[in-house]
C-alpha cells in the first residue's frame, strides 16, 4: 500500500467511475465485486455512516476487510462519521487505500490527513454542501483527494445539486495536477458532463451503476461522457 503511488496510478486512468458500493447488492457482495471486476471498475468507493454525522447507517472497516481478499482493484473508504481519527486504523488494517474523511467531523483536519500519508494511504478530504471551500483552502496541499458532495450526505439516489459545479471550478483553479478531483451524489448520463467540464476526474456513482443491468455498459458510458466533456473543457472553441 502506497499512498502517492496508488494516486498515480488512479490519475493516469482519468476520467475515473468509482461505484459506491451503498448502492450494491448487500446480499451478493461476492457477485458485485466480480461483476465490477470484470466490468474493469477503476476503484471500489465504501460509503462509511455511522448515524451521527449522518442520519443513516451502513457499515464498517469489518465488511471493507472481509471483500479485500476478493479484489486488488484500490478500495476508497469514504467516512461519514464523527471522530473519523479514533476509526482511522481500523480502516487502514482494513486495506483502503484511499481515506477520505469530512471537514465537518473534525475541528482540524491537517493532523489527520497527515496520518493518513505516513500510514502509506493516500488521504481525502470532503465537503458537505453546505461548507464553502475556503474552509479546506489552508490543508489543499496536504490532500491526495478533494470530494465534493453533490448531494446531502446520507442516502443514495438523491438529485444532484448543481451548486456544486461553481465549487468543483473553483477548486479545480486551486489544487494542483497530482491531486484527484473528485464529485459525490447524483452523478449519472445527465450531470456527469456538466461536473466533468467544471473540472472532476473522479465521478462517485450509485444508482446510475447499480440500478442497471450491465455494469460494464454504464461505467464505460460514463466514462466516455465524462472524457469527452473533459476534452471539450480544454479546447472551448470545438
Ligand atoms: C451519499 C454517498 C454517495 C451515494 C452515491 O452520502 O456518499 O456515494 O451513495 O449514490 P448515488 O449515485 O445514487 O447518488
Ligand atoms: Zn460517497
Amino acid at each position: 500500500m502506497n499512498g502517492p503511488s496508488v494516486v498515480q496510478r488512479l490519475l493516469d486512468k482519468t476520467p475515473l467511475i468509482a461505484p459506491s458500493m451503498l448502492k450494491c447488492d448487500f446480499a451478493n457482495l461476492h457477485r458485485e465485486v466480480a461483476l465490477l471486476e470484470r466490468a474493469e471498475a477503476p476503484l471500489l468507493h465504501f460509503d462509511v455512516m455511522d448515524g451521527h454525522f449522518v442520519p443513516n447507517l451502513s457499515y464498517g472497516a469489518m465488511l471493507i476487510r472481509s471483500l479485500r481478499s476478493l479484489t486488488d482493484i484500490p478500495f476508497e473508504a469514504h467516512l461519514m462519521i464523527s471522530e473519523p481519527d479514533r476509526y482511522l486504523p481500523d480502516f487502514l488494517d482494513a486495506g483502503c487505500d484511499l481515506v477520505t474523511f469530512h471537514i465537518e467531523a473534525v475541528p482540524d483536519p491537517l493532523p489527520l490527513l497527515r496520518r493518513i500519508r505516513k500510514a502509506g494511504a493516500a488521504a481525502g478530504l470532503a465537503l458537505n454542501p453546505g461548507t464553502p471551500v475556503e474552509a479546506i483552502e489552508p490543508v489543499l496541499a496536504e490532500c491526495d483527494l478533494v470530494l465534493v458532495m453533490s448531494v446531502q450526505p446520507g442516502f443514495g439516489g438523491q438529485a444532484f445539486l448543481p451548486a456544486a459545479l461553481d465549487k468543483l471550478r473553483h477548486l479545480k483553479r486551486l489544487i494542483g495536477p497530482e491531486t484527484l478531483l473528485s464529485v459525490d451524489g447524483g452523478i449519472g448520463p445527465d450531470t456527469i458532463s456538466s461536473t466533468a467540464d467544471a473540472g472532476a476526474c473522479h465521478f462517485v456513482v450509485g444508482s446510475a451503476i447499480f440500478d442497471t443491468a450491465d455494469y460494464r455498459e454504464a461505467i464505460e458510458r460514463l466514462q466516455l461522457a465524462a472524457a469527452s466533456a473533459a476534452v471539450s473543457a480544454r479546447s472551448p472553441t470545438e
